[in-house]
C-alpha cells in the first residue's frame, strides 16, 4: 500500500488529517492501496485526471485538507474550508459505456448518505443527479468526470466535497442553501471515519453493479434516497427546459418524468440543472 502526503509542489507539511487511519480502515479493499493526500492543491478531481492519464490504478483515492480551484459542476466553483471538510476524488476503470457510467455517480453519492447516516446519524437523501441535501440545504456535492477511447470508458473520476464541520457563510456557497453535519447535529465529527465508511460502502456497490439482482437492489435504494420522487422539477439541458413530475431514477442512473401532457422523458445526467419546488408532496 502507498500512502502519500504532502502539497502539490512536494513539500510535506504536518496535517490534522490522518490519512494512515483512512488506510487502515480500508486496507483490505480496493480503494486502501493508493491512497494520496495533499494538504493543498487545486482540484482533486483535476490532479487524479491527470494521474490516469499517467496509469494511476483504478481504486487510487486523492484527498485535499484544501483546494484552491474547487471545481462544482456545470462551471461552478466548489467552496470548502481548510481542514474542516471533505473533498476527495477516486479514479475507477469500469468496463462499461459511456451511457451507464451515471449508474457510478449514483452510487457514489449512496454510499455518501449511507456513510452519513452511519457515522452521523444524518438522514441525507440524493438530489438527482448528483447532490447530497438534507431537507433543502445542500450538504455535499458529487462532480463525475471520464474520458472515453474507442467507444469506452478509459477511466472516470469520481470527485465529493462533503460539507463536515464548517459553517459555511452565504458567500461560500453558489446560491443555494448549504449546511454541514456540524450545523445539523451541533457535533463534529471524524473525517477519517466518515470517508472510511464511505469507500468501504463504495466498494460494495461497485462490485455490486454486474450484478442484476444486486443492481435492482442498489436501483431501489437510490430510489429510496431520492429527495426530488413525485415533486415538480425544471430540467435544464442546455438545449431544452422541461418541466414535469419527478418519476423514478432508473437502472442506468437516468431520470425518468412525466410532463405537465402527460409525456414520459427519461434525462439522462450529464450536464443537466434541476430546480425542485420542495414544498409540493407526492
Ligand atoms: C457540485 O455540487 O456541483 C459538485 C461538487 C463537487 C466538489 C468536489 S470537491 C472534491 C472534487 N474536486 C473538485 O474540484 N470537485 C470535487
Amino acid at each position: 500500500m502507498e500512502v502519500l502526503r504532502g502539497r502539490e509542489d512536494g513539500k510535506g507539511i504536518a496535517t490534522s488529517f490522518n490519512v494512515a487511519y483512512v488506510a487502515l480502515a480500508l486496507k483490505d479493499c480496493m480503494f486502501g492501496k493508493n491512497i494520496i493526500f495533499k494538504e493543498r492543491l487545486g482540484s482533486t478531481n483535476v490532479f487524479l485526471k491527470r494521474l490516469a492519464q499517467e496509469g494511476a490504478a483504478e481504486g487510487t483515492v486523492l484527498i485535499a485538507d484544501e483546494q484552491t480551484d474547487g471545481l462544482g459542476r456545470m462551471g461552478r466553483r466548489w467552496f470548502s474550508k481548510r481542514g474542516e471538510n471533505l473533498l476527495f476524488s477516486v479514479l475507477l476503470r469500469p468496463m462499461l459505456s459511456p451511457k451507464n457510467v451515471f449508474i457510478l455517480t449514483m452510487i457514489f453519492a449512496l454510499a455518501g448518505t449511507d456513510a452519513l447516516k452511519e457515522v452521523s446519524g444524518l438522514d441525507a437523501g440524493i438530489k438527482w443527479p448528483n447532490d447530497i441535501y438534507l431537507g433543502q440545504k445542500k450538504l455535499g456535492g458529487v462532480l463525475t468526470e471520464f474520458s472515453v477511447l474507442k467507444g469506452s470508458v478509459q477511466y472516470l473520476v469520481l470527485g465529493m466535497g462533503l460539507n463536515i464541520n464548517w459553517k459555511p457563510k452565504a458567500e461560500e456557497t453558489s446560491g443555494y442553501e448549504t449546511s454541514s453535519v456540524f450545523v445539523e447535529t451541533g457535533e463534529r465529527v471524524s473525517r477519517e471515519e466518515l470517508l472510511g465508511n464511505l469507500l468501504g460502502k463504495l466498494t460494495v456497490y461497485y462490485q455490486g453493479i454486474e450484478d442484476r439482482r444486486e443492481r435492482e437492489l442498489l436501483c431501489k435504494r437510490w430510489n429510496e434516497k431520492s429527495v426530488i420522487l413525485g415533486k415538480p422539477v425544471i430540467i435544464e439541458t442546455g438545449k431544452e427546459r422541461i418541466s414535469g413530475k419527478a418519476v423514478e431514477i432508473d437502472q442506468d442512473g437516468a431520470l425518468r418524468i412525466v410532463t405537465a401532457e402527460g409525456a414520459e422523458r427519461k434525462i439522462l445526467c450529464g450536464d443537466v440543472s434541476v430546480k425542485v419546488n420542495f414544498s409540493e408532496q407526492r
